[in-house]
């Protein structure tokens, strides 16, 4: 059978709008053809209008004139990828209009405004794709797989950390978009309802109860080094020393650079160490090999966040100007920098995660504690493993194993939207595609919701009482 493209509006043309989806659109157009877009910065419109030859008449400045009844319901779906609290709006707009959506998580950081998505979606009967893209990626699918076929037996304790490096914390939760728990979400929101979902997932149960403790402990203004300015552009003397020293960050994209040091391929290794080690010598070969350019002058994740002009001069006005050259301890930031969360489940089921903003790697760490063996894994950018052991052979084996993960969150993003054309244009039902649908994703908000609170409070909560 062949399906024609389905067609979707986008609203909001950000990081995950235009650059996470919209590439699909672009690599894959006979799957999914974006056809219109609400987005208020000109920049990111344009950008967006010119990479899918969207006509003028379809290109608005925002949700409210393309979810206006005059335009009435131009797609099959709506891509919904505003910031958090703006999730809420649109899509009982879209809804109403008739519209399937992909959302972008977290629902809403207000509980009421979840649970009345999810009934809305039920009574229209549409589909509400929450974007959690873990489930998608060879390596959530292969755990789940592992812990459903028992060779672990039945899980007793759940240890699920969130590593979250120094400079991408900083990025998002310090100086971006995250660092104020009332403008967007607090941090086990924001950062963890798609760890919360998985460890729900894995566990394949609803918790009972929980407990949870976390502070700002770091980021603070007493923690500047002495004489800092306000911005690391205001001739900050820390340059050298200070790992959150702004145009490192984003001019040269040391960060995502760095992780080629962990590659296994030993001509990546040595690439990375010669940019950041040698730069001077590899900007002059760079004139003569062009495949060196992108590493020397960065066009990626995360300066993609800071501004559409990718140009020097660009660049450096968005840190003179914008949030992320300001210095970190000096932000006026407010949520926490770690916290662990633990829940109960039925049969006495354990599950603990831990979040942290201190991270030296990027990624998540599993140990998964069962009756009749252990599982270890860990997913990161630069490596994805499994090992089980077992405890009656004592043998440790190693079921999955990727180096360097290609595409967002390791092939999660692009495999969530695989699932969701397939889904709307009825080649799949939504239970044979894996969506993760507004229904079962409000689960891990539950859960999220109670674990703040729990924070807050220093006290256990029972999660049926919340969930009443
Ligand atoms: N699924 C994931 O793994 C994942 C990862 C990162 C972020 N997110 C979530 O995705 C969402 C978007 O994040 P982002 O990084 O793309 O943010 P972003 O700030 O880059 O993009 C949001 C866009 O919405 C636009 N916007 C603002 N007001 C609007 C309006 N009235 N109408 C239309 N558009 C409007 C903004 O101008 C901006 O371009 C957030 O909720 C975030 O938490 C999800």
């Amino acid at each position: 059978m062949i399906n024609k493209p389905i067609t979707a509006i986008l609203i909001g043309a950000g990081f995950r709008g235009r650059i996470s989806y919209g590439s699909y659109g672009l690599k894959y157009p006979d799957r999914l053809k974006f056809i219109a877009v609400a987005e208020p910065d000109s920049r990111k419109r344009d950008l967006f209008q010119k990479e899918h030859n969207i006509s003028n008449s379809n290109v608005f400045k925002s949700w409210q004139d393309i979810l206006d009844p005059s335009v009435g319901k131009i797609a099959d779906t709506a891509f919904i990828c505003t910031q958090d609290r703006m999730h809420y709006q649109p899509a009982i707009k879209s809804l109403e209009m008739g519209y399937d959506l992909l959302l972008e998580k977290p629902i809403s950081p207000i509980f009421e405004e979840c649970n009345h998505i999810s009934n809305l979606a039920q009574e229209k009967n549409r589909i509400v794709q929450v974007c959690y893209v873990l489930r998608f990626t060879d390596f959530f699918k292969k755990l789940k797989e592992i812990i459903d076929s028992g060779v672990i037996g039945d899980i007793i304790d759940y240890d699920h950390s969130e590593n979250v490096s120094y400079w991408h914390f900083g990025h998002s939760f310090v100086r971006g978009q995250y660092k104020k728990k009332d403008e967007s979400s607090p941090l086990i929101l924001a950062k963890s309802c798609h760890d919360l979902d998985i460890m729900y997932w894995l566990i394949g149960e609803k918790p009972l109860t929980v407990q949870s403790k976390g502070f700002l402990s770091f980021y603070r203004p007493e923690n500047a080094p002495k004489n800092a300015p306000k911005r690391c552009t205001d001739g900050c003397t820390h340059e050298k020393t200070c790992p959150w020293y702004a145009p490192r960050l984003y001019l040269s994209g040391e960060p995502l650079i760095r992780i080629g040091f962990h590659a296994n391929s030993r001509f990546l290794r040595f690439l990375t160490s010669m940019i950041i080690n040698h730069r001077n010598l590899m900007v002059f070969l760079s004139k003569y090999v062009k495949k060196l350019e992108p590493f020397l002058n960065w066009k990626d994740f995360p300066t993609t966040s800071l501004t559409t002009d990718l140009t020097y001069e660009g660049k450096m006005k968005a840190l003179r100007e914008g949030p992320w050259g300001k210095c970190i301890f000096k932000t006026g930031n407010d949520v926490v920098d770690h916290q662990i969360v633990t829940y109960t489940f039925p049969n006495g089921i354990v599950g603990t995660l831990r979040i942290t903003g201190l991270s030296d790697l990027e990624g998540r760490e599993f140990r998964i504690f069962g009756t009749k063996g252990v599982i270890r894994a860990h997913f990161r950018a630069n490596e994805e493993l499994i090992k089980i052991t077992d405890f009656l052979t004592t043998r440790t084996k190693v079921v999955f194993n990727k180096g360097l993960s290609a595409g967002g969150h390791g092939g999660g993003d692009f495999g969530l939207l695989d699932s969701f054309v397939k889904v709307i244009n009825g080649e799949l039902t939504p239970e044979q595609a894996g969506t993760t649908n507004i229904q079962g994703a409000l689960e891990s908000h539950i859960m999220a919701f109670t674990g703040e609170e729990a924070r807050i409070s220093g006290k256990t909560l029972t999660i049926d009482e919340y969930r009443n």
